[in-house]
């Protein structure tokens, strides 16, 4: 984590000018950074529907993250995915009895972080919100005091009964986190509300579920994505930039608890879930919407890749080809230096990718632009920068550099928080 002050660096990087600032980096850092899923003890239940075969693929990419997943089958789901299967995908041995393990119901459960029921079918919600213990897992569901996330996914006519829908109410005032299920294709061949969640919907359930609720307090606006700056009505200038960073700081503060605006400017991604969105296309617009968010914005995240030139004048129609085009740009206005000249402003954390190791470019432009935070990295090195799900950055600070390792987005934007955090909890 950020805050153990380790001075290890990491081999072959040194801090340009040692006197000035605080370099705290190293590699163990990526550990600490998992959305909070590595390192945990998942106590997952499967019970008996369709979407049971899905969860071998759950259970790997909770692994992939670092977590430990222990299984419990209930006798219905033996029909439609083999315990041996969910062996091998957990490393684990998967438990299913009352009575097959002494104290399993007590042992199981403490041992585990949070319990996950994926597919959840009507009988287990049921049974759980009225306290029936009748086999292992109802049992270990009683015995467990922390977090449970259920998957629903049954068929729409036994999910739209108000008996379940009363017991899911009940579940839910008591704590229990829903996710799912669904609109679609059911399993039955008819159409309706009953289809399990997707796997990457239930992870991010479970980060959330198991994340710290730092940031409660904090409204973040968040800007990703490109801008694009038009010549003329079809043709624009825009940059590399696909909203993947962004888009994982929106997604971190979310589940840390966050109020948050994601302002974007085109990407393919989909909108995280919890977020306001904002759609924009040119610097102009991004301006203007940072503008109406900022009255009630506590921190500014700054993921945007602005574009620094606009076509200095935009042809009403289709520009003909005819010869050489010369194109004569402007500058766009800097969005940063406009928020920060604000009575009130906010904490704002801005971004330089730059094309080579230029730290020391990005520390002036901390200073230049009156910014609290600039995360630097270098968009030529291989893993990080545009379009791809890694990055190394440096997170700049007016006296302290902390360089982290090459990690995930999702990484990246936990350390970034992290350090906010941090931060703000110094500020009061
Ligand atoms: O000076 P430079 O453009 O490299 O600074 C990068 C930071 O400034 C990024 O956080 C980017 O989102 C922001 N920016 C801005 N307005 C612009 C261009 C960049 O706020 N017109």
């Amino acid at each position: 984590m950020l805050r153990n002050k380790s001075r290890t660096f990491q081999r072959g990087i040194r801090p340009s000018r040692k006197d000035l600032f605080n370099v705290h980096s190293s590699p163990q850092l990526a550990a600490g950074y998992s959305g909070k899923v590595r390192d945990k003890s998942i106590l997952l239940g499967v019970t008996g529907g369709v979407a049971a075969y899905k969860i071998v693929d759950l259970i790997r990419r909770l692994k992939d993250e670092g977590a430990s997943v222990t299984v419990i089958m209930t006798e219905a789901s033996k029909n439609f995915i083999t315990p041996l299967s969910l062996e091998v995908a957990s490393h684990n041995k998967v438990y299913s009895g009352l009575f097959d393990t002494p104290m399993a119901h007590i042992t199981l459960t403490a041992e585990a972080d949070i319990m996950v029921i994926a597919p959840a079918t009507a009988n287990i919600i049921s049974k759980f919100a009225r306290g029936i213990a009748d086999d292992l897992l109802s049992t270990c569901l009683l015995s467990f005091n922390k977090k449970v996330v259920i998957a629903p996914a049954m068929n729409w006519r036994m999910y739209e009964n108000p008996i379940l829908q009363e017991n899911l109410r009940h579940l839910i005032s008591r704590g229990v986190i829903q996710v799912g299920p669904e609109k679609g294709s059911l399993a039955c061949g008819e159409e309706g509300m009953g289809r399990m969640s997707e796997i990457s919907e239930i992870i991010e359930v479970i980060r959330s579920a198991l994340s710290k609720k730092d940031l409660v307090k904090e409204k973040i606006l968040v800007t990703a994505g490109p801008t694009r700056e038009y010549l003329d009505p079809v043709r624009f200038i825009s940059n590399r930039s696909s909203g993947k960073m962004g888009y994982a700081i929106a997604r971190a503060a979310i589940r840390r608890g966050a109020e948050v605006t994601l302002i974007s400017g085109p990407s393919l991604l989909s909108q995280p879930e919890g977020v306001k969105f904002v759609s924009v296309e040119t610097t102009v617009d991004m301006l203007n919407a940072v503008n109406r968010e900022l009255p009630s914005t506590t921190v500014l995240i700054m993921s945007a890749a602005v574009s620094d030139f606009t076509p200095a004048k935009r042809a009403r129609e289709k520009i003909e080809k005819s010869g050489d085009l010369l194109l004569r740009l402007s500058r766009t206005p800097d969005i940063i230096s406009e928020v920060r000249k604000k009575k009130d402003r906010p904490f704002i954390i801005g971004f330089a990718a730059e094309t080579g190791n230029k730290v020391r470019r990005a520390k002036e432009k901390l200073k230049e632009k009156n910014m609290d935070m600039i995360i630097f990295n270098d968009v030529t090195e291989a893993g990080s920068g545009f379009d791809v799900d890694t990055n190394r950055v440096v997170i700049i600070e007016r006296e302290k550099e902390i360089r982290l390792p090459l990690m995930s987005k999702d990484y990246v934007a936990e350390a970034i928080l992290d350090r906010l955090s941090e931060l703000r909890r110094i500020d009061g």
